[in-house]
């Protein structure tokens, strides 16, 4: 397939090449745009086809649903059941933002979208051109991430370039991520709302909102491919680079010490280091992802892909601070490095 690279410049948006690319989504086609969190891989949450075409594209499993995009509040209520008073406090606080709330769904929305349960994952993203995308398609936009499934999300239109051209109709070739994370998913279909996977949001930030929101128990554990977790997407291998991943976890001084040692086992290896803040090693490709987890989150997925650029075989990532953002953080770790954790 011949995929069209399109130019779009956020600060001067171009209105019929917008037009284009919303028609190509209406008409059932596939297009990657931005979003504040990381690039999507959209099409007309209506039409089943153009959303069994996603699957297709990304290779993803059939039983992992895909998050449905709206441009405002009103536009939702079309396509749930209800809207319960708590659910519309987390949109009126996040939305346009980095959220994802869980609702039980209508007939409108295919089962394709979302793989046969019977509710809907629901975001309205702040990004300008995502919002423009939306508007200009006249419809809703079912959107996974825009990466091949299993690699890191893409959070540079260059990296939806590595995985999907040739695959799609249409890439906009827009600005980088701002947040670089995915967005916090909260169910709010069952009695208290849960967090199902840590992003953008913080849990303290729900808690504020909702006091009595809880952590689904699978976010940092994963979990086995027999058990059903609530956020489908969980079980599976996520994020993970060409590279083998190992975090090692623990207080600063002692993981440096740890990963110098992990260095000289393998100087048979090209390393790579993933760093927080500023760090000298020995050896390897050390990439500094900020000086604390809110820029570590936002520079991750990034990051792991330059290691694969540079052909790196193993990276070392530090895993040092505890604060409001390091769950986000942990859980993406974590999942890259398919729970290979050494505490130090
Ligand atoms: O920031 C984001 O959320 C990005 C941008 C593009 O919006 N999207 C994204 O989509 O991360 P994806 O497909 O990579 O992750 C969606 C997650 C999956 O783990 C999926 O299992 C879960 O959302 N999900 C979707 N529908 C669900 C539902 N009805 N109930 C529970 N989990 C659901
Ligand atoms: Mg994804």
């Amino acid at each position: 397939m011949n995929t069209q690279v399109i130019k779009i410049d956020k600060n001067n948006i171009d209105h019929d090449e917008m037009k284009k690319l919303g028609k190509i989504i209406a008409n059932g086609g596939l297009v990657a745009f931005p979003t504040e969190t990381v690039y999507g891989l959209g099409a007309n949450a209506f039409d089943d086809q153009a959303c069994k075409n996603i699957y297709i594209a990304k290779g993803r499993p059939s039983d992992n649903p895909l998050i449905v995009h709206f441009a405002d509040i009103e536009s939702v209520e079309e396509t749930v059941w209800s809207i319960s008073e708590d659910a519309k406090k987390l949109f009126h606080c996040f939305s346009p933002g980095p959220l994802t709330v869980i609702l039980k769904k209508t007939d409108k929305i295919s089962n394709t979208v979302t793989a046969g349960l019977d509710t809907v994952a629901v975001r309205i993203p702040s990004d300008i051109v995502a919002r423009e995308l939306i508007k200009a398609s006249g419809v809703p936009i079912a959107a996974p991430s825009a990466n091949l499934s299993g690699k890191p999300s893409p959070t540079t239109s260059r990296h939806v370039i590595a995985d999907m051209n040739g695959r799609i109709d249409a890439i906009i070739d827009a600005h980088d991520c701002s947040v670089g994370v995915e967005s916090t998913i909260v169910d709010m279909s069952g009695k208290f709302p849960v967090i199902l996977r840590p992003g953008g949001i913080t849990f303290s930030q729900i808690k504020k909102i909702l006091p009595n929101a809880v952590i689904d128990e699978h976010i940092l554990s994963g979990s086995s491919k027999d058990e059903k977790p609530k956020c489908p997407g969980m079980k599976y291998r996520h994020y993970a680079p060409d590279a083998d991943v190992t975090v090692v976890e623990g207080e600063m001084h002692n993981v440096r010490k740890k990963i110098n040692e992990l260095l000289s086992e393998n100087s048979n290896k090209k390393c790579g280091i993933l760093t927080l803040g500023q760090a000298s090693y020995k050896a390897g490709l050390v990439i500094n992802a900020g000086n604390n987890n809110k820029e570590y989150a936002k520079n991750l997925f990034k990051s792991l892909r330059e290691f694969d650029e540079n052909n790196i075989d193993i990276v070392f990532a530090e895993f040092i601070i505890e604060d409001d953002y390091s769950l986000t953080v942990k859980n993406r770790l974590y999942k890259s490095a398919g729970n290979k954790v050494i505490y130090v």
